[in-house]
C-alpha cells in the first residue's frame, strides 16, 4: 500500500494515510519514520483500536520502551506490561495529564524519544492536542541570542510536576523524582538540526548564570516557545494516533471539554542522553534545513 503524507503547516505536522499500523512492513515503516523526522509529529486516523500488544509492538519499531517514573517508583502503575500510561480525564478530574507545554519527561537523565498517543474516547468537540516544533524556536531567535545561549544546560525536574500538581507519592524506598541538566539547544541526532530544549512543565533554572538572570532568561524562553507561529493542532477522530518526536517539538492537551471524558493510551520510547548543538562545530546536514518562521519585530 501507497502511503501519502500531507504536511498539516509548513512548518510541522503531517497526516499520513494509506497505513494499517497493526501490519505494517518494513519499507512503509521506513517510510513512516522519514515523515516522523522530517514533520516531528504525524498522525494516522481510521485505525483500528489498538490492543495493549499491537500499541507496544508499533512502539517497539522506533526502540526501547520507556518507563514512565510513575511506574517506576509509586504505585500509579495500571498493571501489566511496563511503558503503558493511561490517559483518562472525566468530570472528577483534577488534573489532566498534559496540559501544560511540555515535552514528555524531560526530567529524566535519557528521555523519550517517540510519544504514540491513541485515543479511543473524545469529547464530542474540544481536547485539541497541540504541538510546536523547537527547530522554528531556535532557528527563528536572533543571532545574538543564540549565542547567548551556546553551551547553556539548564535543570529539569519531575518534582513539581508529579509530586505537587499530580500528588503521586513516591513509594519506592530511598528513591526521588527524576532531575537531570540537558543542552538548552540539543542537536536531533537524526535530523542533525538544533532545537530548543527548554519546557514550562520540567525546566526549573538554567545553570552557571544568576537565579535572577536565569529566571529572565526562562520567562522569555518560556513565551517564546509558546508562540502559534511555531504550532500545529490536531482535531481528534476517534481512535486516530499521534506519534510526536519529544526531541523536536513541545506538546499541549487542550482540557477544555469539562464535564466530558477523554481517554486513551500512551507508550513512549526511550531517547538518548540530550547532545549540545555547538554554534562553532555543527551544521545543519544539507537538505534537513526545514522551514524558517519570520517573526516581525
Ligand atoms: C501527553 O502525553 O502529554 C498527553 C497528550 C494528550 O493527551 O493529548
Amino acid at each position: 500500500m501507497v502511503l501519502a503524507v500531507t504536511p498539516l503547516t509548513p512548518t510541522l505536522g503531517a497526516e499520513i494515510a494509506g497505513a494499517d499500523l497493526t501490519d505494517l512492513d518494513d519499507r512503509q515503516f521506513a517510510e513512516i519514520f522519514e515523515a516522523f523526522t522530517e514533520h516531528a509529529v504525524v498522525f494516522f486516523r481510521d485505525q483500528p483500536e489498538l490492543t495493549a500488544e499491537q500499541h507496544f509492538a508499533f512502539a517497539e519499531r522506533f526502540g526501547q520502551i520507556h518507563v514512565h517514573p510513575f511506574e517506576r517508583l509509586s504505585d500509579r502503575n495500571g498493571g501489566g506490561r511496563p511503558g503503558m500510561l493511561g490517559i483518562h480525564t472525566t468530570a472528577d478530574s483534577t488534573v489532566a495529564a498534559g496540559n501544560r507545554w511540555h515535552s514528555d519527561v524531560s526530567c529524566d537523565s535519557e528521555p523519550p524519544h517517540a510519544s504514540i498517543l491513541q485515543l479511543h474516547l473524545i469529547p464530542p468537540v474540544g481536547g485539541d492536542t497541540l504541538f510546536a516544533s523547537m527547530y522554528a524556536a531556535y532557528d527563528a531567535l536572533s543571532d545574538r541570542m543564540k549565542r547567548m545561549l551556546d553551551g547553556l544546560t539548564a535543570r529539569h525536574s519531575g518534582e513539581e510536576s508529579y509530586r505537587r500538581l499530580f500528588k503521586v507519592a513516591i513509594t519506592e524506598a530511598g528513591a526521588a523524582w527524576p532531575e537531570a541538566d540537558h543542552p538548552v539547544v540539543r542537536r536531533h541526532v537524526d535530523s542533525g538540526r538544533p532545537a530548543l530544549y527548554v519546557n514550562r512543565e520540567f525546566t526549573e533554572s538554567i545553570n552557571d548564570l544568576p537565579k535572577e538572570e536565569a529566571k529572565a532568561l526562562l520567562d522569555f524562553l518560556f513565551h517564546h516557545v509558546e508562540r502559534p507561529d511555531f504550532q500545529c493542532r490536531f482535531r481528534w477522530s476517534p481512535n486516530a494516533i499521534a506519534v510526536w518526536d519529544n526531541r523536536a517539538v513541545l506538546h499541549h492537551a487542550m482540557w477544555d471539554y469539562w464535564p466530558n471524558q477523554r481517554k486513551g493510551r500512551r507508550i513512549t520510547v526511550k531517547g538518548e542522553r540530550p547532545v549540545p548543538w555547538r554554534l562553532d562545530e555543527d551544521r545543519v546536514p544539507q537538505g534537513r534545513e526545514g522551514n524558517t518562521v519570520r517573526l516581525t519585530a
